[in-house]
């Protein structure tokens, strides 16, 4: 049986440590599907094309992994995509409070459906897409945090932003 997990987010734009968390879950799962759902809560910098795009290009050399977007709720997603787990990201203590609350949502809508954490490299545990976005939008180098394409996007967004 191939045991798959749903890897979710808004990856708005992804990040070096959200590849992280993919290859750490590369190691557990057969499959992993980084799919991107809409969060009621944020307001999203790019489009969603722009989004994908982005996800393909930065994950052009991994395998097993799939990428998609879906719009409507998660656990949903996962019982259509046979996935056994939602796969979700750990940095510091903070993001425990609201990644409980999810977890806990989804368990309660689907039971069926595991949600796994994993803690990401050490490296990045103050890495987020809103503070690398923050750091862009005044021209604060971002090397090393964001995949090449993603820097270049950013670049872009921003310069059409001031300009
Ligand atoms: O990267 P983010 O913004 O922290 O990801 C949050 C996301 C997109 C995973 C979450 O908002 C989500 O699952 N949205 C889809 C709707 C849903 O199923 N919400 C959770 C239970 S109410």
């Amino acid at each position: 049986m191939e045991h798959v997990a749903i890897y979710p987010g808004s990856f708005d734009p992804v990040t070096n440590g959200h590849l992280d968390i993919i290859e750490r879950g590369l190691a557990i799962f057969d499959k992993v599907i980084v799919t991107i759902l809409i969060n009621p809560n944020k307001q999203a910098l790019f489009t969603l094309e722009e989004r994908l795009e982005m996800l393909h290009k930065s994950m052009e050399n991994f395998k097993n992994v799939e990428v998609d977007t879906f719009s409507g709720l998660l656990v949903d997603y996962a019982q259509q995509k046979k996935a056994h787990a939602i796969l979700r990201g750990l940095r510091a203590v903070s993001d425990f409070e609201y990644e409980f609350q999810m977890a806990l949502m989804n368990r309660r809508l689907r039971r069926e459906i595991q949600s796994v954490f994993l803690m990401t490299g050490l490296r990045w545990i103050f890495t987020s897409s809103s503070i690398i976005k923050e750091a862009a939008r005044f021209g604060g180098d971002i090397s090393g945090m964001v995949p090449d394409c993603v820097k270049t996007k950013l670049e872009e967004k921003f310069l059409c932003k001031l300009g």
